[in-house]
């Protein structure tokens, strides 16, 4: 009783959204029902959308009740929200972190608390491993370098420099830290291709409309487009056709995540390439949640199955495409 009526007031007072689900699933450990406490990055992308969606819809045909905060972006309402889940003696805590780094002390009193924590889509800087149990999402790296690498064969032929403008995602975020450097790393032999300008458009389309316009007004020559979210990338193309300019073929676009938005842009020739990230996390994170509340063990980093999609590609799998 305590607990519900905690959760609420400080969701009501610090702009929280906490949402209390209910489900039936036997605590293995003998007796009620499974709880997870999630804490949300916020909605800022067609991908967060789905993965919400994945969550929760997995959740309840798990029969894990879920309390399921949205952090609006924001570091300190995940902090908060991880700690009104320690109060509320949830069985398993599970967030994606908006950032990487400033989480020890939290994940240090969930420890202590003796709630076992999973990270799930993004993880954590922190040097400790023992202060969760595991993490499930995709390798940022290896997805930035897939985008780099499709770089370096589509400008084989080029004979002068390729300038490239990157739209980076959130800020100190795990995806925008790594998907920049594995492009990086991939590029990074190929003299021709020289990144002008990178700024982040914080993995939303109106922030990519807007730090586009900037490239445009600020660069004399943008050969290609690198957007580390295909929202961003999405918002681009808006600011690309407002300057007269023919996305996909005046300035090529390769971004990451495959959504139905961006898959469609792709197929129609507006975006040249997609490196996939998959949102659909739900089902194997009820799993890790069944097993952790069980004292089972489980691996410390189980990593997302992706593929990359073409014009032809995205055609084919459009009809098919869950989000
Ligand atoms: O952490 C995954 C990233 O976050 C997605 O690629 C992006 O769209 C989202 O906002």
């Amino acid at each position: 009783m305590f607990g519900k009526k905690w959760a609420a007031l400080a969701a009501g007072v610090m702009g929280v959204t906490l949402l209390t689900g209910c489900g039936g699933a036997a605590d293995s450990a003998g007796g009620g029902a499974i709880t997870l406490g999630f804490s949300q990055v916020g909605a800022e992308s067609g991908w967060r959308t789905a993965n919400t969606k994945s969550i929760q819809e997995s959740a309840k045909s798990a029969g894990i009740e879920l309390k399921f905060s949205d952090a609006q972006q924001k570091q300190e309402n995940q902090i908060t929200a991880i700690r009104s889940f320690i109060q509320q003696k949830v069985k398993v805590i599970a967030f994606s972190p908006v950032v990487e780094s400033g989480w020890d002390t939290v994940l240090k009193e969930a420890k202590t608390a003796g709630i076992p924590v999973i990270l799930t889509d993004r993880s954590v800087d922190s040097s400790d491993k023992t202060l969760y149990k595991t993490f499930l999402g995709s390798d940022f790296v290896a997805e930035g370098k897939k985008a780099g690498e499709w770089l370096v064969k589509e400008s084989a032929a080029a004979t002068g420099d390729v300038n490239v403008v990157e739209l980076q995602g959130s800020t100190g975020s795990a995806p925008a830290n790594d998907r920049k450097k594995g492009f990086a790393d991939a590029i990074g032999s190929t003299s021709k291709i020289k990144v002008v300008a990178s700024q982040t458009g914080e993995f939303t389309r109106a922030k990519g409309k807007e730090v586009m316009e900037a490239f445009l007004k600020s660069q004399s020559k943008i050969d290609v487009l690198y957007a580390h979210n295909d929202d961003m990338a999405l918002g681009a193309i808006e600011a690309i056709e407002a300057a007269g300019k023919k996305p996909g073929t005046d300035i090529k676009i390769v971004s990451v995540d495959a959504v139905k938005d961006g898959m469609q842009a792709l197929a129609d020739g507006k975006i040249n390439y997609i490196v996939e990230c998959n949102p659909l996390l739900g089902p194997q994170l009820m799993d890790l949640v069944k097993k952790v509340s069980a004292g089972e063990e489980v691996p410390a980093r189980i990593e997302t199955q992706e593929t990359e999609f073409d014009q032809a590609k995205a055609k084919a799998a459009l009809p098919q495409r869950q989000y």
